[in-house]
Formats: C-alpha cells, sequence, structure tokens
C-alpha cells in the first residue's frame, strides 16, 4: 500500500526511481511523483494515473544523483497531482515521500496554519514536509536529527524518506509501523518499501526497525536510534531480481496462478517426515509436549488470508482433533478478545505488512498469548512481531489478487494439522496417506491448469452475469467463499458464497436463470447431500457450474469442470484452482486491468 524508492549514488537518479517505482506499483496506483536534487535545487514532478504515464511525462534528462519516489493508494485526499507524494515544505528546500497514516494531522495542521504555513494539498502527509522543513530551517545539526524532532511532534505510523536541497548526496529514511529498507551496493545506497525495488542493483539489504532513522550517502548509511547510533550488517535478500519480472506472462496474476505447482513444492521442502508419518516443522518450536498440551487452535487473518485460515481450521480439527476456528483479524482485534494460555494463536498473512493482522497479534501478545506466524515476506512485520513462525516460501506474489500465497498457505497449515495430529491421536497410516496426499499436489495442480482453456471459454460466458452464487457444503463452503472474493475483485461481478446446507433457509429465494450457480461439488462423503442441492436449485431453473470429481455430475449440471482426486481433508486445496483461473479469465473478458483491480492495493498497512 503505497510504495517508496530512493536512490543515492553516482547514476543519474530519477531513471533508476522510476523503474523502481514500476516494479512497486502493485502497492498504489492512484498517482506517482519524484524528487531530485540538482544544483542544491528541489525539482519535484508528480501526477495522478499510472507510472507509465507519468514516466511519459516527465523531462527527457533531469540531472541528479539523489532522488526519492512514491507511487500512491489514497487514504487522506482523493488521487489528485496535488495529493500525489513527494510533498515539499514552504520554502522548497525539503521533499518528503510518506507511506502509512499520520493520525494527528489534523491537529498539527491547525497549528502549523496558525504559524502561517500554507498547504497545497489534502492529505496528512504533507504535515511531514512542513514540520521537517521548519527544523531545517531553525539550523538543526543535521537532517536525521531535524527528521527525529520533528517526528516527536508526530503519531502515527510512518515509513520515510526525505531530501533536502542543500545536502544533495544525502537521503534520510525513518520507519515506525510501515516497511523499509536500505539496499547497499557499490558507491550507492536505496531506500525502498519492498525488496522488488531494489534487487535488480543489490541483494545486501537491511530491514529497518520501528524507531529508526537511517542517513544514507553513496554506498554508505548510519543508523540511530532515540538519537544514539546504532550499528547492523546488511542481509542478502533471497530473491532474484528475474521473480520480479513478468516474463511471457500477460499478467502477474495469471503468471502466479501457473507458479502454484512450484510454490507448493517449496512450501514441503525438507517438511515431510517419512519415517515417523509427520511434518517436520522447525519454525514452530514448539516440543511434543508443549503441542500436546495446545487445548485450541485461533487462526486470524484477513481477506484470502482469512479463508485460508478457515480451511486450515477445518484441517487441524478434523486430523489433530483440536478445536480450531478461523476469526477475520479486522473483528477481533477490537473485540477485546479472551485470550488463553493454552490455545496456538496462527497469524496469517502473504506479505507479514497486513496492518489488521499486526494489531491481533500484538493483541494477543500483549495479553500474554502464544503467536505463530504463517507468512510469506521474510523479516516482514508480522514475521517479526510474532514468537514463531512457518513461511511460506511461495516467492513474492506481486498481483493484488492472493493466488499462489493462499495456496502454499492452506498447504502450510495442512503441515500444521498434521504435525498437531502426529503428537496427538492420528495414526501413522493416516498420517502417511495425508504426506502422500500432500506430495502429490504440486503434479495434480499442473493437471488443474491443463484445464484452463475450457475455463477461460465458460468464464467469458459467464461473465456478462450480473451476480453469482457460489455454493458448497463443509469443505466446500470455505473454497466457494475464498472463489467469490477472487470474483469481486478483479471481475467486478457481484457474487456470494453460501452454504449448501443453509440454501433453504432463504437464499434459495434468488435461484432463478439470472443468477448462476457455482458449486464445489467433492466426491466425498457429502456428495449425495450436494446432489440434492443440485436437484433444488436445477427445479427452479437456476443454471449450475459444478467443480468437482466425478464424471456422474455431467447430466445433472449445465457444465462441469472436473479436477483430480487428493486425499479428502486435501481436496478444497485442488478445488479452489480452478475457480481462481475463472475469475481471472472472467475479468479479463470484461476487459478489466487485472493486477491493478479498482480502489484496490497490495497488502493492506492502514486501518
Ligand atoms: C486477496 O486476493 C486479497 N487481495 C486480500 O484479501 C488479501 O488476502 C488480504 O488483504 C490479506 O493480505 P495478507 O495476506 O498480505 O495479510
Amino acid at each position: 500500500m503505497c510504495g517508496i524508492v530512493a536512490y543515492v549514488g553516482y547514476r543519474p537518479a530519477v531513471a533508476i526511481v522510476v523503474d523502481g517505482l514500476r516494479r512497486l506499483e502493485y502497492r498504489g496506483y492512484d498517482s506517482a511523483g519524484v524528487a531530485a536534487v540538482t544544483q542544491n535545487r528541489l525539482i519535484v514532478h508528480k501526477a495522478q494515473g499510472r507510472v507509465d504515464e507519468f514516466a511519459r511525462g516527465l523531462p527527457q534528462r533531469i540531472a541528479g544523483t539523489t532522488a526519492i519516489a512514491h507511487t500512491r493508494w489514497a487514504t487522506h485526499g482523493a488521487p489528485t497531482d496535488d495529493n500525489a507524494h513527494p510533498h515539499t515544505d514552504s520554502t522548497g528546500r525539503v521533499a518528503i515521500v510518506h507511506n502509512g497514516i499520520i493520525e494527528n494531522a489534523g491537529e498539527l495542521r491547525a497549528k502549523l496554519e496558525l504559524e502561517g504555513t500554507v498547504f497545497v494539498s489534502e492529505t496528512d502527509s504533507e504535515v511531514l514536509a512542513h514540520l521537517i522543513g521548519r527544523e531545517v530551517e531553525s539550523g538543526s545539526s543535521d537532517l536525521a536529527t531535524a527528521v527525529r524532532n520533528a517526528l516527536t511532534h508526530v503519531v502515527g505510523t510512518y515509513g520515510l524518506a526525505v531530501l533536502d536541497a542543500q545536502r544533495p548526496g544525502e537521503v534520510v529514511a525513518a520507519r515506525n509501523g510501515s516497511p523499509l529498507l536500505i539496499g547497499v551496493g557499490p558507491r550507492e545506497t536505496f531506500v525502498a518499501s519492498d525488496p522488488s525495488a531494489v534487487v535488480a542493483h543489490t541483494q545486501q539489504v537491511v530491514h529497518l526497525d520501528d524507531g529508526e532513522i537511517a542517513t544514507l550517502r553513496p554506498g554508505t548509511y548510519s543508523l540511530m536510534r532515540d538519537g544514539r547510533a546504532t550499528t547492523r550488517t546488511p542481509v542478502l535478500v533471497d530473491v532474484e531480481a528475474t521473480a520480479y519480472e513478468l516474463g511471457a506472462h500477460e499478467h502477474w496474476m495469471l503468471k502466479e496462478i501457473h507458479e502454484q505447482p512450484e510454490a507448493v513444492e517449496r512450501a514441503l521442502l525438507g517438511r515431510l517426515d517419512d519415517r515417523f508419518a509427520t511434518a517436520h516443522l522447525s519454525g514452530l518450536a514448539l516440543s511434543p509436549r508443549e503441542a500436546q498440551a495446545v487445548r485450541r487452535v485461533v487462526l486470524l487473518g484477513c481477506g484470502s488470508a482469512y479463508f485460508a485460515g478457515q480451511l486450515g481450521a477445518q484441517l487441524i480439527e478434523g486430523t489433530a482433533r483440536i478445536p480450531a476456528r478461523a476469526e477475520p483479524a479486522s473483528e477481533f482485534r477490537y473485540r477485546n478478545p479472551v485470550i488463553e494460555p493454552d490455545t496456538l494463536y496462527v497469524a496469517v498473512s502473504q506479505s507479514g505488512e497486513t496492518y489488521d493482522t499486526l494489531a491481533a497479534v500484538q493483541e494477543v501478545k500483549r495479553k500474554g498469548g502464544r503467536v505463530v506466524g504463517v507468512v510469506n515476506v521474510v523479516g516482514s512485520a508480522i514475521a517479526r512481531e510474532c514468537d514463531t513462525g512457518l513461511y511460506l516460501h511461495a516467492g513474492p506474489e506481486v498481483s493484488v489478487t492472493s493466488t499462489k500465497s493462499y495456496t502454499a498457505t492452506a498447504v502450510v497449515l495442512a503441515l500444521l494439522a498434521v504435525h498437531l495430529g502426529r503428537v496427538r491421536d492420528l495414526s501413522p497410516a493416516d498420517g502417511k496417506r495425508l504426506i502422500a496426499g500432500l506430495r502429490a499436489l504440486p503434479e495434480q495442480i499442473s493437471q488443474v491448469l491443463k484445464i484452463e482453456s475450457q475455463i477461460a471459454e465458460l468464464a467469458g460466458a459467464w461473465a456478462q452475469r450480473q451476480s453469482v452464487l457460489y455454493v458448497g457444503r463443509v469443505r466446500g463452503a470455505v473454497v466457494a467463499q475464498e472463489a467469490a472474493l477472487k470474483l469481486k475483485e478483479v471481475a467486478y461481478v457481484h457474487a456470494e458464497a453460501y452454504s449448501a446446507s443453509e440454501l433453504k433457509h432463504g437464499p434459495l429465494a434468488l435461484i432463478s436463470p439470472d443468477i448462476p450457480v457455482i458449486m464445489v461439488l467433492p466426491d466425498d462423503e457429502l456428495f449425495e447431500k450436494n446432489l440434492g442441492t443440485v436437484a433444488e436449485i436445477k427445479a427452479r431453473h437456476g443454471q449450475v457450474l459444478a467443480v468437482g470429481h466425478s464424471a456422474r455430475l455431467a447430466d445433472r449440471v449445465d457444465d462441469l469442470l472436473l479436477v483430480p482426486r487428493s486425499e479428502p481433508e486435501l481436496d478444497p486445496i485442488l478445488l479452489g484452482i480452478p475457480l481462481q483461473l475463472f475469475a481471472y479469465h472472467a475479468a479479463v473478458a470484461l476487459g478489466h486491468d487485472v493486477d491493478r483491480p479498482r480502489n484496490l492495493a497490495k497488502s493492506v498497512t492502514v486501518e
């Protein structure tokens, strides 16, 4: 949510930061902007709209080897040229780019206005430019001290990069609750809100901690916290620049759907223990005795991470026989939840940045609970906040719409279920059966991906509908919820998910030829019951597309997508995949910008 990139080095800075913005655009795409220092003057360009458009409007060559840049997802103030970052102070000496929310911006703005400051935007961020400008003008010894003094007035979250026209060759960065890293190369240094913007130049990074302020000069950096110098050596970021390249794929979403076999393979790597028919999860750091003592599991996440958590809850309760439930982290954090010492809390997040999930983790920890993170981004805020954790290893997910991280999360939670089950009553035979099922998943996902053209044809035909009902029972119900979210998110088609067993308690009234139904129909112990639901829908002239295992369904439904059978507990993982492709192709048929769905951005780092 909003992207920051900054450069200080020896090469033309604007070209480098604009290239970084292209890689960060998935974090927000309402407007873009850049500020560079040239001959002790600030040059600022910013505009509403996409990065490519913005880049086309830039002057041919902007001199200067120091620049900051930003791509925005609007929170305070509409996406306009004025509200785009960078923001400058009244003298035009200081420029800032900011991610996060300044909670007391209203109050600060009123005070500054009383002192005569004229604001040109509606953003909360502009107060930072004026506060820092005021400190710089009053003669702070250095820019980092000016930033530090200014931030003492601020309540809120920030990832911040600052330029002072009088200090070319220097950028100051500060972090509180919004991710920021420093990239260090020979004779050049970068700041970015995530590694995608720097890995093409360097893989040596320092993840800033909350409360840290960094001063960057070409090839060097210094850190301070609470006014005192601190040191940290860079770590190698384990992502190749090519991971952020689209290659021959038309969209990131499609690329990532197709990467799922490898993502699942990586999630399983080194974690299947054939000898004891269990999952080997060293990151969990729970002794068998501690695992035995877990009385309940609560999974917390938002959006697709919450739905993956629901799959996990079913797997854990069904396999390990530990009561388990998932809850949206965004609700949990506000309802003063009871935290129990023998409950295992699991925070689920691809980005590791989602503010609501982070706040839920903090709430659990504040009350003495134990939290395990199931996170994709290594070193992210949630990963660091949790007591222990299991990484997904799904590789970077750029598309705003989660696909491969959702699937990899379900796989890691299945491993957790097997692990917890095997310290309890799950038999070795069942452990073995589930491990074989997990091991087969990558190949089975590849098989599902082969029916893409059939899915694309159906999606094209269905995309014109105003509304779609997704229906499933128990395991299928969770698949239906996630699939409905996908269709809403990228195709903007109204979609509602309902459990098959609840249809006749109300929503059956909706069934008509105008509202088609997508039914998740695994060949499990509930198959016959689901056939009853199909009959009820057909009797009311509803149109049904089924996703299931059995060719027997062909004469009962209008359209059928067949997927390979897994173990019943793992079936939901495979059943979700054709519906990701369905949403993708519906969006393409409707001509939508699949990777930049309207109103959304990757990583919701605000409330
Ligand atoms: C899914 O397609 C979404 N874009 C969204 O629901 C996402 O899963 C949610 O915001 C949580 O993100 P996280 O996994 O990074 O915490």
